[in-house]
């Protein structure tokens, strides 16, 4: 096989150690190690003659990143305003907040060409293209247009709706047809699956779409989470909590990751569970994301609220119930956080998949490993039902999920652990990729 393209609008910086949270570039990341490849994506910078750049080359451990420009009404229009204003609530079956204009849509599809005309000259015939995500849903269809015959696959990272929620949207069927250029759909589920395949059945169309769970590389995270256990941030985390249990939440700052939800939820368990009142500490790391969007704005601003609240209401002179950051936090350290934890706390009210309740299990210490709290509606749910799963729609089931991990006996912890761990590290991010790829190849329908 050539070199394998992998082509996102988030593409990591392989030279910082601080990286854009999100499953996307944590998964993909690991699972174009050790394979030649080009990973070709947004710059996350700005220009304003974007048609005649060059892209940015920069070769790190065998992955070549090539990135371009975009200029600040393409990012306001394609990124913030199509993909983050109405495709991500869309998927995330949340149609009573998107909002539609066609030049959003003009300008979405004046990016996907850009991408076609910057990335085909960097093409070679036997390379094997990969396409990430739903910024990008038209961009096989515009490579075909420009001759590309090498194999095309798409991943969506994250859900896909039913026809009755995708239908609101007025370009569905031209996308879905857009999509059949495609040798090979991936999604995460088999809900997801099944969703797509009958939008595209419903558009007159006929296109396979399968389920591949995405995974983390668990050896690496696992190492950290050891390595990291004597740094300084550690060892302050350590020292603060004063043998008091530690709840953890990371999560970028997200209406889908039910972070309110999971603050009423914390505060039932304060309320109906007395005893755990100065026994506990709340640790949510939540870093700003897509700030320019107004619905994360919104939801910025009920956080500050609600965990403002919360303390006030519950606190004492010494004791705070929440520690609530919007700073990011290097992974190692959040590796390491996750070891101390007590809990897991992962609570969104629809995920692709969720990563981060998997970097919880893997980041456990197997003597005495912690329990994992899961949303029913995280794509993660049906691989890990050895986890409490709740309904984060329902505060005291929350409530009642945190009372049952807090108290729960080691040897149930260790016995649910194991099954969850045994899931982590059969399916990784490497087996993921691997077995998307493999399938991509057998494909045999090129148009
Ligand atoms: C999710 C999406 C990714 C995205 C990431 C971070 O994981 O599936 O495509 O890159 O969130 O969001 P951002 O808008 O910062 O790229």
């Amino acid at each position: 096989m050539g070199r394998l393209i992998v082509v996102s609008n988030r593409v990591p910086s392989p030279r910082e150690r601080t990286q854009p949270a999100g499953g996307l570039t944590v998964g993909l990341k690991d699972a174009v190690r050790g394979v030649e490849s080009l990973w070709f994506g947004w710059s996350g910078e700005y220009s304003d003659d974007v048609e005649h750049q060059k892209p940015n080359l920069d070769k790190v451990e065998g992955v070549t990143y090539a990135t371009i420009d975009l200029t600040t009404e393409q990012h306001e229009r394609f990124y913030e305003n199509f993909s983050n204003g109405l495709l991500w609530p869309l998927c995330h079956y949340r149609i009573g907040i998107i909002d539609f204009h066609r030049e959003d849509l003009r300008v979405y599809r004046e990016v996907n060409a850009l991408f076609a005309d910057q990335l085909v000259p960097l093409l070679r015939p036997d390379d094997t293209i990969w396409v990430h995500d739903y910024h990008l849903f038209p961009l096989g269809e515009e490579l075909r247009k420009r001759g590309v015959k090498s194999k095309i696959g798409f991943f969506l990272h994250i859900p896909f709706p039913p026809w009755s929620v995708t239908r609101v949207l007025p370009c569905a069927a031209e996308f879905l047809t857009d999509m059949t250029s495609y040798d090979l759909i991936g999604v995460q589920t088999d809900e997801d699956a099944h969703n797509m395949s009958d939008c595209f059945h419903m558009c007159g169309l006929e296109k396979d779409v399968h389920a591949f769970p995405i995974g983390i590389d668990p050896k690496e995270f696992a190492e950290q989470a050891i390595s990291s256990l004597e740094t300084p941030e550690v060892n302050r985390l350590r020292a603060s909590l004063r043998n008091r249990k530690l709840i953890i939440g990371v999560d970028r700052l997200d209406y889908s990751k039910g972070i309110p939800e999971r603050f009423h939820g914390y505060e039932a368990l304060l309320k109906r569970y007395p005893e755990h009142i100065n026994n506990v500490i709340f640790l949510q790391i939540t870093p700003v994301s897509r700030g320019g969007v107004a619905s994360y704005q919104a939801l910025r601003r009920e956080l500050d609220e609600l965990a403002g609240r919360i303390c006030g209401d519950h606190a004492d002179f010494d004791w705070t119930p929440i520690r609530y950051l919007t700073q990011p936090v290097p992974r190692h350290i959040l590796a390491s956080f996750h070891r101390l934890a007590d809990v897991a706390l992962v609570t969104p009210l629809r995920d692709g998949m969720n990563l981060v309740a998997k970097e919880f299990v893997a980041a456990q210490d197997a003597e005495n490993p912690g329990a994992l709290i899961l949303s029913h509606f995280a794509g993660a749910a049906p691989e890990m039902s050895e986890a409490l799963l709740i309904n984060p729609y329902d505060s005291d089931d929350i409530a009642d999920a945190l009372n049952t991990a807090l108290t729960m006996p080691l040897d149930e912890r260790r016995r649910r652990w194991e099954t969850l761990d045994e899931e982590v590290t059969t399916r990784t991010a490497a087996h993921w990729a691997h077995g998307f790829l493999v399938k991509l190849q057998e494909s045999n329908d090129t148009p």
